[in-house]
């Protein structure tokens, strides 16, 4: 990883120095079992990203793996409630949480990042942050009729009353994954296929092991 140089080349601050971790991630994958990963939900608003997160870390958490969820609702509430949702807030929003999920990564933990993410750049961004293999795109492919159907949160009925401006799907884009490691159907499988899909696609890229 090129923390350090990045560091240096992009922050506001001087007189900085990175420091490095006195347990090295390779120790903390040996002591655990398991290498850690970025599993980087993305999709639209209703497409299950959260729900489908959630139900891969409980089956995470059962075989014993380090894991950890960072939701978009929740982050909303804290770390970036200072964020709304026009192109440059997402964007921002987006490296906040790659540079945290990059944390975790260095943590040990399987981390399970689950937002909206509609901006391909800004994806790529977060991917850029860690090395090849560390960082996989979970493409929630639900399409916009089959979540403004679900409008579990009645979002999108407000959005098309035009009470919530710059709206995912509706009034904001979202630009599909061209090349996600896993992409699965939320919107034609249930959520224990889902899982599955998820699951047994980890345990073929060698990410959890074989149970
Ligand atoms: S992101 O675009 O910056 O990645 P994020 O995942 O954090 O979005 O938050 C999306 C969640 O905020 C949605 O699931 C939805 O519940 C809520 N939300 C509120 N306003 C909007 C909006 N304008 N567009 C999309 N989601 C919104």
């Amino acid at each position: 990883m090129n923390s350090s140089s990045e560091t240096e080349k992009t922050s506001k601050a001087t007189n900085i120095v990175w420091h490095h971790a006195s347990v090295a991630r390779q120790a903390l994958a040996k002591q655990r079992g398991h290498r850690s990963v970025i599993l980087w939900f993305t999709g639209l608003s209703g497409s299950g990203k959260s729900t489908l997160a959630n139900a891969v870390n409980a089956q995470l958490f059962e075989r014993g793996l380090s894991t950890y969820v960072l939701d978009g609702d929740n982050v909303r509430h804290g770390l970036c409630k200072d964020l709304g949702f026009s192109d440059s807030d997402r964007e921002e929003n987006i490296r906040r949480i790659g540079e945290v999920a990059k944390l975790f990564l260095d943590a040990g933990v399987i981390i399970l990042t689950a937002f909206v993410s509609p901006f391909r750049n800004d994806r790529a961004k977060a991917r850029a942050l860690v090395d090849k293999g560390d960082f996989i795109e979970v493409y929630c492919s639900a399409n916009l009729n089959i979540c403004e159907q679900r409008d579990t949160k009645g979002l999108y009925a407000k959005a098309r009353a035009g009470d919530i401006k710059d709206f995912t799907g509706i009034s904001s884009p979202y630009e599909e994954p061209e090349f996600p490691e896993i992409k699965i159907d939320t919107g034609g499988n249930d959520l224990d296929r889902c899982v599955k899909l998820v699951l047994d696609k980890l345990i073929e890229l060698e990410i959890i092991p074989f149970d």
